[in-house]
């Protein structure tokens, strides 16, 4: 008999960052190949943020975990970067890597300098962003004011840039709407809002941890993102770029995954 799946919250475990990363992203799970997902989001990231348009003095990114790709996307364009989790694992994890205690980025790094394909060594582009991460603070997207510490409370973003969070922060559509209230509350209107998530998905895994993921559909997405008052820009959907591709692994029940632009509207 097969032992039976435990499914837990963010908000009941923690999870390990040093798992998380080799599961996810070292270079024997991830395969640089049209097709991957983790090849997906930073080839969507890399157009996203490449013409400069999306551009500003602070951003924000939400549920970095042990990853700041986003933010390293978002690097060149920005002066400020804050970086904010739910946990206090990631967040010590995030603050050895900024004092370059921790180098678990390479593959990641190597793969998104190559395609900006400017003169810049990942040395250059990591250091830059180390130096532009002016705060790593606790977040809770479930909050009505998600980040209260001082001195990043009361800072409205010029955008705000989420990876895989909003779908393992939420167990009901009813939190994923108050989540997406409560980080609107941060973003400027007119801001953009960059994220990545996965559609139709029940659970991820991390180690021997398997987590509760959101199900959400492509269309109730885009339905829900619209009525809280956003204007879909872009939505680069796996499935409908990689048509032949099973998205499926045994870490994750996703039927596909995503990258949206976003814009708040003005009032
Ligand atoms: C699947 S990981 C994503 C990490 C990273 N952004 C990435 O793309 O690989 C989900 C992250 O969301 C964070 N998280 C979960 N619940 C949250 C909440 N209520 N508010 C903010 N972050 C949350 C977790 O701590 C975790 O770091």
């Amino acid at each position: 008999m097969s032992a039976e799946r435990v499914l837990t919250t963010h908000r009941d475990v923690d999870f390990n960052p040093e798992t998380y990363v080799s599961t996810y992203y070292s270079s024997s799970a991830w395969h640089e190949k049209d097709g991957d997902l983790i090849t997906f989001v930073l080839n969507s990231l890399h157009e996203a943020f490449k013409s400069g348009a999306i551009s500003g003095v602070h951003v924000l990114d939400i549920g970095t975990g042990p990853m700041p790709h986003t933010a390293f996307c978002a690097a060149p364009w920005f002066e400020e970067i804050t970086l904010s989790d739910f946990s206090q694992k990631n967040l010590e994890f995030l603050q050895k890597w900024k004092n370059r205690e921790i180098d678990h980025m390479g593959p990641v790094l190597e793969y998104l300098v190559k395609l900006e394909t400017s003169s810049s060594s990942v040395e250059k582009r990591q250091e830059e962003l180390r130096r532009k991460i002016k705060h790593i603070v606790r977040c809770d997207v479930a909050q009505s004011n998600p980040i209260v510490s001082t001195p990043v409370d009361g800072i409205i973003f010029d955008a705000i840039t989420s990876s895989f969070c909003l779908d393992v922060a939420s167990v009901t559509l009813e939190d994923y709407v108050k989540s997406i209230r409560n980080i609107s509350n941060l973003l400027k209107p007119g801001g953009l809002i960059i994220l990545v998530g996965v559609l139709e998905e029940t659970f991820y895994k991390v180690g021997e941890l398997t987590f509760k993921s959101l199900y959400i559909r492509k269309d109730d997405l885009k339905v829900i993102w619209q009525k809280e008052g956003f204007e879909i820009i872009t939505l680069k959907d796996f499935n409908e770029t990689f048509p032949s591709q099973k998205s499926e692994s045994d870490n994750a029940d996703f039927k596909s995954a995503y990258v949206m632009v976003a814009r708040k509207e003005e009032p």
